[in-house]
Formats: C-alpha cells, structure tokens, sequence
C-alpha cells in the first residue's frame, strides 16, 4: 500500500531533537512513575510478582472498567484498547474503509483521518475549518458535502490544532447529518478530558450516535504518552468488526502499560486538575503575547493543548519555522504540515517558563526579520 508522508511526524522527526525550545509538541508535561506515584498512592508490590505473559488480550477488566467510567452510556463490550490513539484511528479505518468508499473528514485535524482512507483506494473529501467560523463546522456545508453514499465521516474533538472544542447541540446535529446517509463518524477525541472551562469531559460521539465510534489514549488527558495506550469505543458489533482486523496487528497491550493505564484514569480527577492548571497557565502566557503582537492573529482555544496561530507575513509556514530554529532553537509547527499554509501551532501545555521565554524569543525574531 503507497501512503503519503505524514507531514506532522516527519516535521518532528526532522526537526525535534535538536530544538532548544519545543512548542510543537502537543502533551501536557508527561508524567514520570514517580510523579504517578505520588499523585495515585498505587502500591509497587502490586506488579512485582505479574507474570509478564500477553495478559488481558483485549484490556483487562481493570482497565476497561476505567475506561468506562469516561463515557456516560459504555459497558466493558464496547471497548477494545490499542497502541496509543493513532493505533486505534488506524483500526477503525482499516476494519471499515474499501476501495470505492466515501470518506469525509474536517481539515485541519490529524492527517491520518484522511490519509489512510486515500491509501486504502477510499473517494475521500476534505471539509475545511476556518478561522472566521471560530474554527467551527459550518453545518451547512458539511450537509452538503456528506451524500447517502458517504460511509464515514472522520472528525477530532476538540480538535487539533486550533483547541476549537464541538459544542454539544452542535455534535447533536452533526449526528443528525450522518444518520441522513447512516454513515459512520469517527471522532478521534484524544483531548477530550481537558476542556478549559470546567466540564472537562464534553460529549463523546459514541454515547450520543449508534453508529458513533471515538478514539482516545492515556497520552493527552493523562500525561502517559509513553505508555502508548490507547482505545475505541463502539456499538458492540462494530467492536467486533475491529477486534477481526486487530487479531492481525496486536495480539495484547503490555501488562504494565495495562496496569498504569488503569491507575492513572482511576485518579482522573487528580490528573486531569493538575493538567488543567498547567494548561491554563500556558494559555493565559500564549494570549497576552498574542494580544501583543500585531502581525500574529489567535482565536482563543477552548479546549486541548494547542493553538492554531494565524500571520500576516508574506512567507510560506515551512520556510518561517525552519528559520527560526535556525536562528533561535524555537521549534513551532509550520500550518502547511496540516494543510493550511499562513499559520503556524503552538502547543501550550508544557513548562510554561520555556513557553514565556520561547515567545519572547520569536517575538523578538519577528521584530528583526520582518
Ligand atoms: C488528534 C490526535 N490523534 C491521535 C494522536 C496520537 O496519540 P497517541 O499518542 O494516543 O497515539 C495525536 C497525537 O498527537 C493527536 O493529536
């Protein structure tokens, strides 16, 4: 199967280790076992003596009922875990997506929902946010793209990179699109947990659609990338469709990735209150610099971790982001890796005195070249 580059990854593999000052990168600062420790009083002793065998093959009890308790209408049926979010992206479309079907899905978002589609031979349409409709769907328009052969509608709430989170009511209608054509919708929401305002878990497209499938992953919400733990969540027999394709591409997690998974989204509470700070100390730094910088333009996120900052600079987002690593060591990410040129993402939720200084610094770099 020929599939194109994947433009965000082989900007960071490119580009990544060598940054003095990451902002592309999109976590809340990742937890050490150390830290989990600390903040979920897990006891040690609990995995000394586990036999490291395949485990649970589709997630253990443990940490499905974890996971359930994310979701308002799930039972332990309706899940399968995977290899991180992209993990289950890849087997959602793999178990569902022909050569000849219709796939739509929202742009900016992660390129695998549209990319993978293309390579499995799928007709797929590309439905464009904007920056004037608060990076919102423009109803209308989806309901004039999505056709009574559209098998799959692909969306990420809240999304990346522009941290616009779906309203509810709206999520409501876009559910009411799909059910005209009864296709699918694949909702990766892997940030869904850090809304900025206090309901941090908006509504997940599979307690409110029964062909509504949502993916996720203990590494935005929980700050265990490194775990690569991930999930679907699904009618039951649409699970059971997946778990077919699964069989050949993962036999089990690993049991401690199991184990850790289960602690961390047991103490989510904790978690995610000392996300949320982290992440609204990084945004109030990205706004005042924003507000104080007439030639970048920001529509203030909602949700997430990150930020789809807009120029008005007669330069193409590539060229400025490798020159300003150049000159700087501040890594961003250029707009064109995710399909739209003239903006630039700036992840926010890590050290916020890097976040302070890496601003200043490109601000200053702005000031010089332009
Ligand atoms: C929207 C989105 N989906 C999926 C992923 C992959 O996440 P995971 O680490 O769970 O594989 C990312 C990672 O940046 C992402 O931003």
């Amino acid at each position: 199967m020929l599939i194109e580059k994947f433009k965000v990854e082989d900007w960071f593999n490119k580009y990544e280790k060598g940054a003095k000052f990451d902002l592309a990168d999109t976590c809340v600062e990742s937890l050490s076992l150390n830290e989990l420790q600390e903040i979920t009083k897990f006891d040690f002793s609990e995995i000394e003596d586990v036999k490291l065998n395949y485990g649970n093959i589709h997630g253990s009890d443990r940490l499905k009922n974890a996971i359930i308790s994310l979701y308002k209408n799930q039972s332990k049926e309706n899940i399968t875990v995977t290899h991180g979010a992209i993990g289950a992206n890849y087997l959602v479309i793999s178990a569902l997506v022909n050569a000849g079907d219709k796939v739509v899905s929202v742009v900016p978002t992660y390129q695998q929902h549209y990319s993978i589609p293309k390579a499995f031979g799928a007709d797929v349409e590309l439905f464009y946010l904007n920056e004037e409709n608060n990076w919102l769907p423009n109803l209308e328009e989806l309901e004039k793209i999505v056709g009574n052969d559209t098998k799959l509608i692909c969306l990420n709430n809240p999304n990346n990179p522009t941290g616009a989170l779906i309203p509810d009511d709206m999520m409501n209608s876009i559910v009411d699109i799909a059910k005209k054509s009864d296709a699918y919708i694949l909702c990766d929401e892997v940030y869904r947990g850090l809304n900025h305002n206090k309901n941090n878990f908006g509504v997940s497209v599979s307690d409110i659609y029964e062909k509504g499938i949502s993916t996720s992953s203990v590494s935005k919400v929980f700050s265990l990338a490194g775990l690569r733990l991930g999930w679907i969540i699904a009618r039951d027999d649409i699970i059971n469709i997946i778990n077919l394709q699964r069989e050949y591409s993962i036999i089990s997690l690993g049991i401690l990735d199991d184990f850790f998974a289960s602690v961390a989204i047991e103490n989510k509470d904790k978690i995610i209150n000392r996300n949320q700070s982290k992440i609204l100390e990084g945004k109030d730094i990205l706004l005042n610099w924003a507000n104080n910088n007439s030639m970048i333009r920001l529509i203030s996120p909602n949700a997430g971790t990150t930020a789809f900052v807009g120029y008005n600079l007669n330069i193409d987002s590539y060229t400025l982001c490798k020159k300003l690593l150049d000159d700087t060591g501040v890594l961003l990410l250029p707009g064109k890796a995710m399909e739209l040129d003239g903006y630039l993402r700036i992840g926010y939720g890590n050290n916020p005195e890097n976040l302070k200084k890496a601003l200043e610094i490109f601000s200053d770099w702005l000031k010089i070249n332009f």
